[in-house]
């Protein structure tokens, strides 16, 4: 994907990337609206936050595994992301309708994306057909009236339907909303949550997850650093329409590893737990000094 993406970026100074970065970092801090006003800022969103937003993706869908989804929904697919990371984890995917309201990252999604997939030029709310999986990634905060989008998502949702925010305070309460909604339309949680009673999280935490992305030169010119890596925040959903066995406990904070010992802070029934794992434990701290923040941990 990221040779694709610097492909398409080719003949174009970096400089003038540079400040198509900055102008869109500029308006997302302001939420100045329309983001994206030139052939240059799409670009910079391709080099700059695609990888961001595939890395999220990819996190998510490793947590539903047990899924075997054979058709797509994307909600506010910008440039096919979404299908690029849902392919590489569901073999039998083999349907995709990618809805998007701007035909310009329709056009750049079609550069990118070559396997048959049929793009949906609207701008959602819009009737929706059946699908296993239906995925609303980082395009909920984008919509009026986000209960109703995820009501009409669900009524079209076969199997799945998964939900990812900017892992941020507002993108955690926006997941809350649509949590608490759609468990009173009879949805079973699926991930990150270990069941279904309230969120222990207290108003000053939020529950979000990291997701690493290598970051590629261009990546570094147009966000300066040097560092090889970048870790994205994202907070998610993924519930069924089907009963759905949860593991016992999920891993929601960074882990402490000490000598000797290792300190996990889980969610588990409810509540969140900090829990030390000693070194005596041997096979316990073994798996434990190999965890990692948003792991589950089976019963
Ligand atoms: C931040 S991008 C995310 C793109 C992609 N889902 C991803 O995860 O990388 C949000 C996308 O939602 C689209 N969008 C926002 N409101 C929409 C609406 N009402 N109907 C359809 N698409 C919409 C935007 O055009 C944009 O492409």
């Amino acid at each position: 994907m990221q040779n694709q993406i610097e492909l398409l970026s080719q003949g174009i100074p970096v400089k003038m990337l540079q400040q198509a970065f900055e102008e869109l970092s500029a308006r997302y801090r302001t939420k100045e609206k329309p983001y994206l006003t030139s052939h240059t800022h799409y670009l910079a969103y391709l080099i700059t936050r695609m990888p961001a937003t595939n890395a999220a993706l990819s996190q998510v869908f490793k947590q539903a595994h047990n899924f075997d989804p054979l058709s797509l929904l994307d909600l506010g697919a910008g440039p096919g992301t979404g299908y690029l990371a849902a392919k590489t984890y569901f073999p039998n995917l083999t349907q995709a309708t990618l809805v998007e309201a701007d035909a310009k990252f329709i056009a750049l999604g079609k550069q990118l994306i070559t396997d048959s997939v049929l793009w949906q030029h609207t701008a959602l709310p819009c009737p929706l057909k059946p699908h296993d999986l239906v995925l609303l990634s980082y395009s909920l905060n984008e919509m009026k009236d986000p209960a109703q989008i995820v009501k009409t998502a669900w009524q079209a949702t076969q199997q799945l339907l998964v939900i990812i925010e900017p892992g941020t305070p507002e993108g955690y309460q926006r997941i809350i909303e649509m949590r608490t909604m759609l468990l009173s339309l009879g949805a079973h949680m699926v991930a990150p949550c270990p069941n279904a009673l309230p969120c222990p999280m207290q108003e000053s935490n939020w529950c979000h997850f990291p997701a690493r992305l290598s970051r590629s030169k261009l990546h570094k010119q147009l966000k300066g650093g040097d560092l090889g890596y970048e870790d994205e925040k994202f907070s998610y959903l993924i519930v069924s329409k089907t009963a759905y066995d949860t593991p016992r406990a999920r891993i929601v904070a960074p882990l402490g590893m000490h000598t000797g010992h290792v300190q996990l802070t889980l969610c588990s029934e409810g509540e969140l737990k900090s829990c030390t794992v000693s070194q005596k434990d041997k096979l316990l701290y073994k798996k434990c000094r190999k965890a990692e923040w948003g792991d589950s941990l089976e019963k």
